[in-house]
């Protein structure tokens, strides 16, 4: 069967990666998390301190952009690929909310986006990927056969996300993710390069009353039937 590329779009935590990593399973496609690789620069920029509350230092970002190497690694009791920084197993770090209070700010520098989309398009050259962000649809893969655009109420979308970090065993409040998950999606959505923004084509899910299972079940349906027609 021939396969497709499926991008996934949407504001910030609105569970984008949980239905790509399902999606990818099922097809045995590949599935890459975009926005681990931007978590994954800001993880960076944080150890080099050139970004902090009080300063960022984007031309030393900038110039030193050549010596961040980002690579996945299929783990096989996970079921998906971990993100690896300079060869260092990033994938627990970069979830922090200290990385996501930085990261928008380091996904606007164009410089940035403009080597973490080639990357991106490299890895699903062939097809058989899905992948999700915020631009996926958009710029790094404009052709993509089938294309979703996830969106929940803020309140949903900051419990859920605290649910996850309070599991993690992180400190953090409902407020202060509340108010890091607006702030991403205003600057997300009004950058000027790549904003987040729903392409025409993309298929447009709101998730906030949906349960897992019903979101998988109807998204699965749309991609089957994308499947059959192609
Ligand atoms: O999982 P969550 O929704 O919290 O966000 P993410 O997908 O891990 O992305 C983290 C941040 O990276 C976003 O808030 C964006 O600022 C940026 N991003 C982006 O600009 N373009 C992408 N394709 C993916 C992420």
């Amino acid at each position: 069967m021939n396969k497709i590329t499926i991008a996934i779009d949407g504001f910030s935590s609105t569970g984008k990666s949980t239905i790509a990593k399902q999606l990818a399973q099922k097809l045995h496609y590949v599935y890459v998390d975009s926005g681990a690789m931007y978590r994954a620069v800001t993880f960076y920029a944080m150890q080099q301190e050139y970004i902090s509350e009080c300063y960022f230092f984007k031309d030393k970002l900038i110039n030193n952009l050549e010596d961040i190497h980002l690579s996945f690694c299929y783990n096989s009791e996970l079921g998906f690929a971990e993100i690896f920084l300079n060869n260092v197993n990033v994938e627990n770090d970069i979830r922090s909310l200290e990385v996501s209070n930085f990261v928008s700010r380091i996904a606007e520098v164009p410089e940035v986006r403009r080597k973490l989309v080639e990357q991106q398009q490299e890895f699903g050259k062939n097809k058989g990927v899905v992948m999700d962000g915020r631009d996926i649809g958009t710029v790094v893969f404009p052709d993509a056969e089938l294309k979703f655009f996830i969106n929940a109420s803020a309140d949903k979308r900051a419990k859920r996300r605290f649910d996850e970090l309070i599991k993690k065993g992180d400190k953090v409040t409902y407020n202060e993710i509340l108010k890091n998950v607006e702030y991403r999606d205003r600057i997300d959505s009004t950058r000027e390069d790549s904003p987040l923004i729903k392409a025409i084509d993309a298929i447009e899910i709101d998730n906030s009353d949906l349960s897992l299972t019903e979101q998988f079940d109807k998204i699965y349906e749309i991609v089957q039937n994308k499947l059959r027609n192609i």
